[in-house]
């Protein structure tokens, strides 16, 4: 299959809904991560992610709107917060777990009865949900393991054959998923920490949110799996990293003592003798998260072996990039 890369214009965006129409699946941007789209109500459409992504099957995907009528077709028992929620952050990087309709096919939510919903800010996959008229599944575009696209040339490199099309948005704003929160008992859970924080979610609730295990701890084998992808290792570059929590000097002393690549804040590259890629400036979560996914992919594009990554603050913002560092060291956390 050819992968075609276009800049997004009104015939490229009507091409893409056409695929979709068609039970194709396409790479669009989003506000956070680039996306592989099809029709939510399509089976076939379903596989044809899944053998894209190469994705394990018990992972279920997010389903994405372009209005609330849409969210009441595939939605059941929406609770009041949900709308509180989506007047505050939608359209934005906030996806809900609700309870589903017989519309979202199963295979979409992994045999789940609820569904992850989101409405993006991107106006791309906007126009090309209107367009279809369809409720859009749509994981991140990478190859499954693999770190979330960020950019469109990253998506044509996972994805190069796979799929039809690609409209490139140019860099995503945001550089991380979406903050997932599951509203389907009385206390709302955090699945996934994002760009809008726990704090946000309280705020405008006026109730407590509950983080999830698996956010910042391993789940073992007898943890309740609530939301799959937790479980899963992902964003993983092939080398061993390893998170470092302490003062400078003696990071420095063990990164270079070790012969390591050093993940570090940008303030400090000037400071090491040894390979640097940077993730970021040190106090600017908003920073490390636009540039964290494509720095686990220049870790392997320099063929770094051991890798020693400098620990994020893991307030607000900063809990998705400790998140995702994590699942990159798989839970390898040192103190110095
Ligand atoms: O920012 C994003 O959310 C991106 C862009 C493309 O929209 N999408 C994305 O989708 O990250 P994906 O499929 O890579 O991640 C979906 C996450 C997984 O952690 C999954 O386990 C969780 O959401 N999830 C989805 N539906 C769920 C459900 N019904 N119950 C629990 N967790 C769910
Ligand atoms: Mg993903």
């Amino acid at each position: 299959m050819e992968t075609l890369l276009l800049r997004p214009n009104p015939r490229s965006i009507d091409r893409a809904a056409s695929l979709v129409i068609n039970g194709q699946v396409v790479a669009l941007p989003t506000e956070t991560v680039y996306g592989l789209f099809a029709d939510a109500t399509r089976r076939e459409a379903t596989d044809r992610i899944f053998l894209a992504k190469g994705r394990p099957q018990d992972n279920p995907l997010i389903v994405h709107i372009s209005d609330m009528n849409m969210l009441k077709s595939i939605a059941d028992d929406i609770p009041r917060e949900a709308f509180r929620l989506a007047d505050e952050f939608w359209p934005g990087p906030l996806t809900m777990i609700l309870k589903k309709k017989d519309v979202i096919c199963d295979k979409v939510t992994a045999g789940l009865d609820t569904v992850g919903i989101r409405m993006s800010s991107d106006p791309v996959l906007m126009e090309v949900i209107r367009k279809s008229a369809k409720p859009l599944r749509g994981p991140s575009a990478n190859r499954s393991g693999r770190p979330s696209p960020t950019d469109a040339n990253t998506v044509l490199s996972d994805m190069d054959g796979r799929i039809p099309l690609i409209l490139d948005g140019g860099e995503c704003r945001i550089g991380v998923e979406s903050t997932v929160v599951s509203l389907v008992s009385p206390q709302p859970v955090l699945f996934r920490p994002g760009y809008i924080t726990s704090r946000q979610i309280s705020r405008v609730l006026g109730k407590e949110v509950i983080l999830s295990k698996g956010i910042t701890e391993e789940l073992s084998s007898d943890d309740k799996v609530l939301s799959p992808g937790l479980k899963h290792r992902h964003y993983a570059p092939a080398a061993e990293v390893t998170i470092v929590n302490g003062p400078f000097e003696k990071y420095k002393c063990l990164v270079e003592g070790e012969g390591a690549v050093a993940l570090c804040f940008d303030e400090y590259a000037p400071f090491l003798m040894c390979k640097t890629v940077c993730y970021g400036k040190k106090d600017d979560p908003r920073d490390q998260a636009s540039k964290l996914f494509s720095a686990l992919r220049t870790l392997d594009e320099i063929g770094a072996d051991k890798v020693y990554a400098m620990m994020p603050d893991t307030e607000g913002i900063g809990l998705a990039i400790y998140n995702r560092l994590l699942r990159a060291a798989a839970f390898r956390v040192v103190n110095v």
